[in-house]
């Protein structure tokens, strides 16, 4: 059965964030430090899911749709990110799953999107390997309570934003600045997946995933030094999350003048290189990469002119999932699992979104047509069910098929949302 879904965040929707022996995540911590968010938005009260969410799992059925991502968040259900587990907090998962399975929606929840528990930022978040294990106690944790009724798992959520925006940038949390100090985040998230996959297995998940961000990479020309910086991007963006799942290899990073990861130790490429049953991929748009700035690092970014861009800035390209796709399957070949599109949408003001209605219809031709050339497609998850807290955007960027008045937390089904409904139906 080819998975039609929405997506969403459990900071980005639940609220609640002192509730029912909850635990302060990272999110929670930064959303209320000065300037880290637009108008110091919070995920605070959020769309307040933790209270609505029969409301919202009907508004996922009336769509049509058969599955729904959704994340759990990891200081709900273990408020120290170790050690002691919030029963109250795994009930309301358990509530959550039980309702959408007796709706015939496939629940796919996904372990961590980027909500750490504080506690374990106190102890060095990513950078500290220890991380890893406790990720994989907490997988095994969830796994107990739920694997009886979920089958479809995801480790991680793009990976390679969390290390970019929250330890590189600093843009998101845990907000710091490391630049290409941040690399151990990657590598201790990748070994976290891996050691979880083994503890999902363990407690009994049939499907495991991970969720990675990629985009295909443009040269802004056809100089060497461009394709060169473009191929440097494309070890950052896509290889340095992919190639060791399915390679059992990091990229060469001579480029970046790094020819040693020092904290990668014995073992760790075979752990992270799980066998996978899907790779879930979140596609927004494509990079268009240039030589190397005045930052020290070898690529630029070009930016994209010629295709419409959302209320975001981000360009329109459908194709480009198309592009990538077919792309991952030549790079990856027999190795690459089936893919599921974890994440697609894009972000616009107003209920009348015919430029959403636009954007997905292009999508799915995109997918459609990777199909048709060749690539296993078996999933397509619409980004997001609700508007909703877009991290440092706070709700400033809407990305909902429903929209949120964030005064009355009313809930108004978009004409993307109708549309899709419609579009659902005539597919039987
Ligand atoms: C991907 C992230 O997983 C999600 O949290 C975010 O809201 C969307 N991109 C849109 O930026």
């Amino acid at each position: 059965m080819f998975l039609w879904g929405t997506a969403t965040a459990s900071y980005q929707i639940e609220g609640a964030a002192h509730e029912d022996g909850k635990g302060p995540s990272i999110w929670d911590t930064f959303s209320h430090e000065p300037g880290r968010t637009r108008d110091g938005h919070t995920g605070d009260v959020a769309c307040d899911h933790y209270h609505r969410w029969p409301e919202d799992v009907a508004l996922i059925k009336e769509a049509g749709l058969n599955a729904y991502r959704f994340s759990i968040s990891w200081p709900r259900v273990q408020p120290s990110g170790r050690g002691a587990v919030n029963q109250a907090g795994l009930d309301f998962y358990d509530r959550l799953v039980d309702a959408l399975c007796e709706k015939g929606i496939v629940p796919t929840p996904t372990l961590f999107h980027w909500d750490l528990p504080q506690a374990l930022e106190d102890e060095g978040g990513w950078l500290n390997r220890d991380i890893s294990a406790y990720f994989a106690d907490y997988a095994a944790i969830v796994a107990d309570r739920l694997s009886d009724r979920v089958t479809t798992w995801i480790t991680l959520n793009e990976p390679f934003i969390h290390m970019v925006f929250g330890y590189a940038l600093g843009i998101h949390a845990p907000g710091k600045a490391l630049f290409l100090d941040a690399l151990p985040a990657a590598h201790h998230q990748l070994l976290g997946h891996g050691l979880a996959v083994q503890a999902l297995r363990g407690g009994g998940a049939e499907r495991v995933l991970i969720t990675n961000n990629c985009t295909p990479v443009w040269p802004a020309s056809g100089s060497a030094e461009d394709l060169a910086a473009a191929e440097a991007y494309d070890t950052l963006h896509n290889r340095l999350f992919n190639d060791p799942l399915f390679f059992g290899t990091y990229p060469d990073f001579s480029a970046y003048g790094i020819t040693d990861l020092d904290f990668v130790r014995t073992g760790d490429l075979e752990t992270i290189a799980q066998p996978l049953d899907g790779l879930g991929i979140n596609y927004y748009n494509p990079t268009r990469i240039a030589g190397p700035g005045s930052d020290g690092l070898p690529f630029t970014d070009a930016g994209i002119t010629g295709h419409p861009t959302t209320a975001f800035g981000w360009p329109v390209v459908p194709d480009g999932l198309r592009e990538l796709l077919v792309t991952f399957k030549a790079r990856y070949g027999t190795a690459l699992p089936p893919v599921y599109i974890t994440e697609n949408g894009c972000s616009y003001e107003g209920v009348d979104d015919q430029e959403r209605i636009a954007f997905l219809d292009g999508h799915i031709a995109a997918v459609r047509q990777a199909q048709a050339e060749g690539v296993d497609v078996r999933g397509y998850f619409v980004w997001s069910l609700l508007d909703n807290f877009e991290w440092a955007e706070g709700y400033h960027q809407r990305f909902g098929l429903v929209h949120v008045d964030f005064d009355t937390q009313e809930r108004t089904p978009k004409a993307s949302y109708h549309w899709l409904r419609e579009f659902l139906a005539n597919q039987g």
